[in-house]
């Protein structure tokens, strides 16, 4: 019977863990920071993601998940461990290995004169050729296993959304498994067994390549949808009907297609960053994924332009701002939009309140001087006009007269087209959204 150990207890690494203690398996996590290990011994979720506490109670109590900071004896009694540590984006763009090289290093040194089998399996998300030339050199000098004659390398990608990640993890569309050893492969494969989602069973490298591409992908799909938002909005047609219309073409398909103030989070940018640069590097610069970079960065923006338009010049202005994590049901600033609308507001001269069910604390470390409030009725007090960014429930199932009773200026600009644009025009409120061609009050 595999029993498993995970190096890292971020999103990936809990809910790997996760999944696999609910598959049966018994599963140790390790972390270098004793309050997270601390955290999952008490079942209590290090950061916010729905369903998380109840799912690691359940498994702390099936005795079947752990937590320790000692790497070295979690690694000696298990058969396999994944890497699932950050790699960062360092100043030039490219992923940060310095972690990941480590932990690899680390679980070398704990198998070290061990003559076992052990799986070695990378999680983290890493540039093609990390596995096959950084971390299975890493970890088997460090065994003293040059051959891998006892350590066997395999690289095995997630594709976890944050905010649905445990649904993810149960549910995956597919399982990648990649290693330049075939016979590893099946020492992977076992870990998956209550699984039938489709296999792929590849080389390391185009494991790698296999995350960064899906990503790429769909940060590209979701900045065509933004351009032609942009265009049907100016040219009066409309980015909804369009994308539903076009995503009924099978080969097109509706998923991730919604138009809006461009993808934020700790995955997209990060990694169509780090792909844009691994092509410099082999001089195969992506002219394309260059471009989705440059229109994203400036897609948040428009919000603040739409709004400017129905307000008048911005300076004095009060305006409220709601969302300010990356995307609805996460407390993860990273890379959120919410940051240059933000900036953007304020060089422009508004005063800016902003509101956020989970993610305040985590903004206002982002911007010292921000001004967030607790409630959505103290965001909207006294306000000229509203932006919102990320489509909590809090703010889409809001009554229409919420917005009339407390605002000065019933303007809303919707940058998710999350709201019921229909029952805010019959409250009279001017409500802009990207790609709303057809102008409610026309
Ligand atoms: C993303 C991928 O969806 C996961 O498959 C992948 O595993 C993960 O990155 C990762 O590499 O670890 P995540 O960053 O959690 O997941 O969030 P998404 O739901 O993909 O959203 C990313 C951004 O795109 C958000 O800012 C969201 O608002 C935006 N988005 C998404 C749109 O603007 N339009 C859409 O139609 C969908």
């Amino acid at each position: 019977m595999p029993r498993v150990s995970i190096i890292g207890t971020g999103y990936v690494g809990l809910c790997t863990g996760l999944m696999l203690a609910e598959n049966g398996h018994n599963v140790t996590l390790v972390d270098i920071d004793p309050q997270k290990v601390k955290n999952v011994q008490s079942g209590t979720a290090p950061f916010h993601e729905p369903g998380l506490d109840d799912a690691l109670k359940t498994q702390r109590s099936t005795g079947r998940l752990t937590a320790t900071t000692d790497t070295q004896t979690a690694i000696q009694n298990t058969t396999h461990t994944f890497l699932c540590v950050g790699t960062p984006q360092d100043e030039d763009g490219a992923a940060d290995l310095t972690a990941i090289e480590k932990a690899a290093r680390d679980v070398g040194k704990a198998l070290q004169g061990i003559e076992r089998e052990h799986t070695l399996i990378t999680k983290s998300t890493v540039p093609p050729g990390t596995t096959r030339t950084l971390i299975q050199p890493a970890a088997r000098n460090a065994a003293n296993d040059a051959e891998g004659d006892h350590l066997h390398i395999a690289m095995n990608p997630e594709f976890l959304r944050e905010g649905s990640a445990i649904e993810d993890a149960r549910n995956p569309d597919k399982i990648v498994i990649g290693s330049d050893d075939p016979e590893t492969i099946p020492r992977v494969e076992i870990l998956y067994q209550n699984h039938d989602a489709p296999i792929v069973r590849t080389d390391a490298s185009t494991a790698e390549m296999i995350k960064y591409a899906n990503n790429a992908f769909l940060a590209t799909k979701i900045t065509f949808a933004n351009e032609m938002a942009n265009l049907a909005e100016t040219v009066g047609a409309d980015w909804e009907d369009i994308a539903q219309a076009i995503g009924l073409d099978h080969r097109i398909n509706p998923n991730f297609f919604r138009a809006g103030v461009g993808f934020g989070g700790s995955c997209f940018p990060k990694d169509v960053q780090a792909i844009a640069h691994l092509a410099r590097e082999h001089e195969r610069r992506s002219r394309l994924l260059d471009a989705v970079l440059e229109a994203n960065h400036a897609q948040p923006i428009r919000a603040v332009d739409l709004l400017e338009e129905e307000t008048g010049p911005l300076e004095g202005k009060r305006i409220a701002l709601l969302g300010l994590s990356f995307k609805p049901d996460t407390d993860d600033v990273r890379n959120t939009r919410a940051a240059p609308i933000y900036d953007e507001l304020t060089q422009r001269g508004a005063k800016v309140t902003a509101h956020d069910p989970q993610a305040a604390k985590n903004f206002q470390d982002l911007r010292p001087d921000a001004r967030i409030v607790d409630t959505v009725d103290e965001a909207l007090q006294g306000a000229h006009g509203v932006i919102v960014q990320a489509a909590w429930t809090a703010y889409t199932k809001l009554e229409p007269t919420f917005f009339t009773t407390h605002m000065e200026d019933a303007i809303v600009v919707d940058g998710r087209r999350a709201l019921d644009a229909e029952a805010l025009k019959q409250a009279g409120i001017t409500y802009r959204a990207i790609g709303q061609g057809r102008r409610l009050d026309a």
